[in-house]
């Protein structure tokens, strides 16, 4: 059998369902209790086999309903080296003693640094994508550990799903039983990274008040059926640490429960939020009465994070 000339990888973006952020470790990380959802909004990543060395090109597509990101926002996704994406490449590659090489085309649709795991969408891709090109295959388990050593989320955008994520959020135990849902994704234009805003958390000692979480997000998973909102009520720890951004992030959340939304919860350390829509809800409607200047993206829950299309 040949290999294939070229792959075509879907990389989903995620939402955290809760998420309760614990006291920071000895390595610097912070155990946390969450729920990952992929939803459909994703990054197209193209791979093409090459004698050898990786190289990377990203383009910009535009996927919001409404409004657009700013120039600023686009520049939030590293090119080059510095994209997890070839780092992701070149450990696969490593790893299974790949010797060739590969071209990566990223389409970018996920909004970088607004908490929806675009950064580990496109390296949980890339590897992937490697393993395909390469016709290798690396059993689950390996894959995750392998995707730890690039982030803390990659673990869970090479599963997807719905996951209990614990420790600092590679640990993942598949939840059965959440309902699907449709949901409207505000993105306001102001960015924080995930380190600068783990280390607000320290300042004001909220981690400490998520010790319990464990247990009452357990009591969720052990349903039959499960609402989303039964998750989305337990709270994202970072809402607690706007500081300065939190009258922008209260209005936001009003506006959206004036459209009709349900339950607006921020997903990781931000800065997207999202709103359930109602069974039967029309989408129009909702985005005829949500005011604002936000990037605003209609998506639903997926059952997967990852689709590989191989081409010969
Ligand atoms: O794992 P990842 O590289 O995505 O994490 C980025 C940064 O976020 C880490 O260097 C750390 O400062 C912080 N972090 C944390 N606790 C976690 C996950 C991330 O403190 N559970």
């Amino acid at each position: 059998m040949s290999l294939p000339r070229r792959v075509r990888v879907t990389a989903r973006a995620k939402l955290n369902l809760g998420l309760a952020v614990g006291p920071r470790r000895a390595d610097g990380f912070h155990d946390l209790t969450t729920v990952f959802q992929s939803i459909s909004l994703a990054d197209t990543l193209l791979a093409e086999r090459q004698p050898r060395g990786f190289r990377l090109i990203v383009r910009h597509e535009p996927a919001a309903e409404r409004g657009r990101l700013t120039a600023r926002t686009r520049a939030a996704v590293p090119v080059g080296q510095a994209n997890l994406a070839l780092r992701a490449a070149r450990l696969a590659a490593r790893h299974a003693g790949i010797t060739g090489g590969a071209r990566l085309t990223l389409i970018k649709r996920i909004p970088a640094q607004a908490g929806m795991g675009g950064g580990s969408a496109d390296a949980a891709a890339a590897m992937a994508a490697i393993f395909a090109l390469y016709d290798v295959r690396v059993p689950l388990a390996e894959r995750l550990e392998l995707g730890a050593e690039l982030g803390s989320d990659v673990p869970f955008a090479l599963m997807g799903g719905t996951a209990l994520g614990t420790g600092r959020g590679e640990r993942l135990r598949p939840v059965r039983g959440l309902q699907s849902f449709r949901a409207i994704v505000a993105v306001p234009a102001w960015r924080v990274s995930t380190a600068r805003a783990f280390a607000e958390l320290d300042r004001f000692r909220y981690g400490l008040t998520a010790r319990n979480a464990p247990l009452r997000f357990g009591k969720v998973t052990g349903r039959m059926v499960i609402e989303p909102c039964e998750f989305i009520r337990l709270g994202n720890s970072f809402e607690a640490v706007l500081g300065a951004r939190s009258p922008s992030f209260t209005g936001l959340c009003s506006r959206m429960r004036e459209a009709g939304l349900l339950e607006p919860r921020m997903t990781g350390s931000g800065s997207a939020v999202f709103g359930l829509l109602a069974r039967g809800a029309s989408v129009r409607a909702v985005l005829d009465r949500l005011a604002g200047s936000e990037a605003v993206y209609v998506v639903r829950s997926a059952r997967r994070a990852l689709d590989i299309g191989r081409l010969r």
